[in-house]
């Protein structure tokens, strides 16, 4: 077979050792991430008679839509799971008809789609995406159904599907349930005596049927757990492992009781300004405060077992605060693993301070019933501060801050008083992203009590007035990280070839040196008469988004045989006859990868190690078919539970996003010339008008928040690559601002890696290219000529600094130079010559 482009798929659909490797890692982080939410006693099951019911039942949604789909060899559902744990299904033909009603559904969509692209010019492209197809919610449960059943327990899977371009409704196509599934549910809890309710939607679900439907046993946070999730799911149902996810989200009652609930995104008539009038009071950080009860709160799970939490020590070593605790699985019967948080109260002096904040975790093995294990969660005293605007600065004000120990948000012990005598000032920084007016915030309440402790009952460590030091950054320009054979070819470079460098290769097909098929995108292949061939980025943030099956026709053209991304299988017949390969006719080649759980999902293991086995599972495949940047994780902030995103990305809190954010840095990262591109950088918080819209955002809202998962997964993660997001933060487009790609990223957090733009997120009225590579922006995705062709008039016309061009020119060249790819490239050139 003679292919035009070279590539790494295989010739044989034969499993690999890898798929084999990868699948047991998809299914370990399954297993950890879905969350028992309730249980009286009712779970586990012993293999028997089931009945399933619900749109998740056989159609199991892994992840969502988008750019954030994988096409994996197979996705086990619930229904196949299930089945292969030994129970037996009654209710198949309940499933069948569902699956029917599907179908054509999915028939109406396409058609109403076409008509969409009947009028081109109102489509925006980048968001042609949008508005995945939405399952049939459900169909009625009848007593029929209940009898042929024949058995006394129930399994109902709701399931919503949600993608980028788009944020979810609040009706019963979105958030809520719909009347059918209601009715569905109350039939099912009222006819069987054991009820067991699945939640398969990629973020919160409104859970107020539980008030209104009496009967339900438990309740299982299933999530979309790729494609190994419904083994993982029926292991834990028959109790083979007990389950150990924990919520990364708080679960609100009601929508409502969200701060600024009905002012979000569409909900209030306008997508284009959005204020954060919250500040830092998002997720567990309001409820607390303003003393909201949740319906589930941050941080809880159950499992099978039971377990006690005895403090063993607490220790303050200079900035360093290191706690030591015992965790004992108190339960008989099952083993399982338990995860600690420490949460800390700040002093209520000076600023207005959230009730608690997260400051470390950590998960332990598997305990057998009786076993113990010793945990020590760490972090440092700079964790603690608060942004102040007025001085720029990181305080750690003066009083008292309290260590609360427990097994969630709202189970938790004091453990420990650190008593700051005065301030300390951890940062000095400059004033980022100005507004000319702050954004009028919430009040918090007054006279919040955070003690909840005796005088004398805690032991009390003193902080020394010089525990921290303080660090004051520079801006100003530092000497570039390049190698120096990374320089000497830069500068032989002309202006037109450092234009074509940082613009991408727009998607075009052409001379490539290499492209797996299914990539997002590619650097430029013009440059490779200067030994520069081109390199590819792929999309996750679930997996690494290739295509599966490709054919090759006679001419060498490579095809995927399915579309890469699911809404275009509704493009009219003749379309896709041109766009697919036909496996049928044409010799074909393959690229199995495998679906992970969704960002949520990953992030409710609350199990740092296990991400990093993700992360290096996707590295090694990135390997196998030459990827050199994933473009993933994805880390915004959950600030709003109906983001159409938000399963991809982790959770409400900063830490524990930017946690994982590292840890699936470090994993991918551990093979050589593989790079992750955290995203999308930042306050990528709403999906419709996500190109255009404007976050209006206070400074220590945006640092303490929305800046600071980015800032931990660069520290401690250093990924290769960081996505600047659509959307503009406080007037300026994110991509061209100069406070957040270089300032913040690179003179605050040392970052010297690659900045790359969201697909198309400048020209034609977006950010501008120009102002994008003056911002340390440094490639324009996915680019092309155009945009090159802009730059290079705008530097012929000294709009555009030749040194700021150079500047980004290097680091994408430093990029592909560090590529496996390029080691590749130089081989064959030697090999040539
Ligand atoms: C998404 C990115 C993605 C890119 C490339 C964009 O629409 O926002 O997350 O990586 O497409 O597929």
């Amino acid at each position: 077979m003679k292919m035009k482009i070279r590539n790494k798929a295989a010739f044989t659909d034969a499993e690999t050792g890898l798929e084999r490797d990868n699948r047991r890692i998809s299914y370990e982080a399954a297993l950890e991430g879905i969350v028992l939410l309730e249980n009286d006693g009712t779970l586990p099951l012993k293999p028997g008679k089931i009945a399933l019911y619900g749109a998740g039942a056989g159609m199991t949604i892994k992840g969502g839509t988008g750019s954030g789909e994988v096409r994996e060899r197979h996705v086990v559902s619930i229904l196949e799971g299930m089945e292969k744990a030994g129970f037996t299904v009654t209710t198949r033909r309940w499933i069948e008809e569902y699956a029917k009603r599907y179908q054509e559904g999915e028939k109406e969509y396409a058609a109403e789609f076409q008509r969409k692209l009947l009028k081109p010019w109102k489509l925006d492209m980048i968001n042609f995406i949008s508005s995945p197809y939405q399952y049939p919610s459900s169909q009625p449960v009848t007593e029929q159904d209940v009898k042929d059943s024949d058995t006394d327990t129930c399994i109902y899977v709701v399931a919503r599907q949600a993608g980028e371009g788009t944020d979810r409704s609040l009706g019963e196509k979105g958030y809520r349930l719909s009347d059918e599934e209601k009715a569905g549910l109350a039939m099912c809890a009222a006819s069987y005596g054991k009820m067991i309710v699945v939640v398969n939607v990629g973020s919160v679900f409104d859970m107020s049927f539980l008030e209104e439907i009496p009967g339900i046993n438990a309740v299982v946070y299933y999530s979309q757990q790729g494609m190994m999730g419904g083994s993982a799911f029926a292991d834990l149902v028959c109790g083979k492992t007990s389950p150990s996810g924990k919520t990364s989200d708080t679960w609100p009652k009601n929508y409502e009781d969200i701060p600024g609930a009905m002012d979000y995104s569409y909900l209030n008539g306008n997508t284009g300004e959005e204020y954060y009038r919250e500040g830092i009071y998002v997720g567990y950080r309001y409820f607390d405060t303003y003393g909201v009860e949740p319906r589930y709160p941050f941080g809880h799970g159950l499992s099978y077992t039971t377990f006690s939490v005895e403090k063993k020590s607490v220790e303050l070593c200079g900035s360093e605060v290191r706690v030591c605790a015992r965790v004992t699985n108190t339960g008989k019967a099952y083993a399982g693993k338990e995860t600690l948080q420490l949460y800390v109260s700040c002093p209520q002096t000076g600023m207005n301070k959230e009730y608690q904040r997260l400051a470390a975790f950590a998960k332990t093995g598997e305990l057998q019933p009786g076993e113990s294990q010793e945990l020590t969660l760490a972090f440092d005293l700079r964790d603690l501060t608060s942004y102040r605007e007025e001085d720029g600065s990181y305080v750690l004000e003066a009083g008292d801050y309290v260590l609360k120990l427990g097994t969630s948000s709202r189970n938790t012990t004091p453990a420990a008083v650190m008593e700051a005598r005065k301030e300390i000032t951890a940062a000095v920084c400059r004033n980022i992203c100005r507004r000319e007016h702050a954004v009028r915030e919430i009040e918090p309440p007054m006279n919040m009590d955070t003690c909840e402790y005796q005088d004398g009952e805690l032991e009390r460590y003193i902080i020394e007035d010089d525990a921290v030091e303080t660090v004051t950054y520079s801006y100003e320009e530092k000497a570039d990280a390049l190698f120096p054979y990374t320089r000497k070819l830069l500068e032989k470079l002309t202006g037109e070839e450092l234009c074509d460098l940082v613009s991408g290769d727009g998607g075009s097909g052409g001379n490539k040196f290499f492209e797996a098929p299914g990539v997002a995108g590619c650097t430029t292949s013009a440059l490779q008469k200067k030994g520069i061939p081109n390199i590819c980025m792929a999309d996750g943030p679930a997996g690494l988004r290739l295509q599966k099956v490709s054919a090759v026709t006679r001419r060498g053209t490579v095809k995927g045989t399915e579309p890469n991304v699911s809404v275009m299988g509704c493009l009219p017949g003749p379309v896709k006859k041109v766009m697919l390969g036909n496996q049928e006719r044409q010799p074909c080649v393959y690229q199995f990868t495998t679906s992970f759980p969704v960002g949520t999902a990953l992030a409710q293991t609350w199990n740092t190690e296990l991400i990093e086995r993700v992360g290096e599972a996707v590295g090694k495949e990135m390997e196998a078919y030459g990827i050199t940047y994933w473009l993933a994780p994805g880390m915004n902030i959950h600030r709003n539970p109906l983001c159409g995103r938000n399963f991809e990305y982790f959770s409400e809190d900063p830490l524990l996003t930017g946690k994982m954010a590292a840890a699936m840095s470090r994993g991918v990262q551990t093979r050589k010339g593989c790079f992750v591109t955290i995203k999308h950088f930042c306050c990528n918080n709403q999906e419709e008008n996500r190109n255009r819209m404007n976050a209006n955002v206070n400074e220590r809202a945006l640092r303490e928040i929305y800046l600071k998962g980015f800032e931990i997964a660069v520290r401690e993660g250093r990924p290769g690559a960081v996505m600047t997001s659509y959307n503009k933060v406080n007037g300026t487009y994110a991509n061209n601002s100069m406070d957040l790609v270089t300032r913040v990223l690179r003179d605050e957090w040392g970052f010297d890696g690659l900045v790359m733009t969201d697909w198309y997120a400048t020209g034609k009225g977006l950010g501008s290219h120009v102002k994008a590579i003056e911002a340390g922006n440094d490639l324009l995705m996915p680019g092309g000529k155009k945009a090159a062709r802009e730059l290079k008039k705008a530097l012929e016309e000294g709009i555009l600094e030749e040194e700021d061009l150079k500047r980004c020119a290097g680091r994408v060249l430093q990029g592909i130079m560090s590529s496996r790819i390029y080691q590749a490239y130089r081989r064959l050139k030697k090999e040539e010559a």
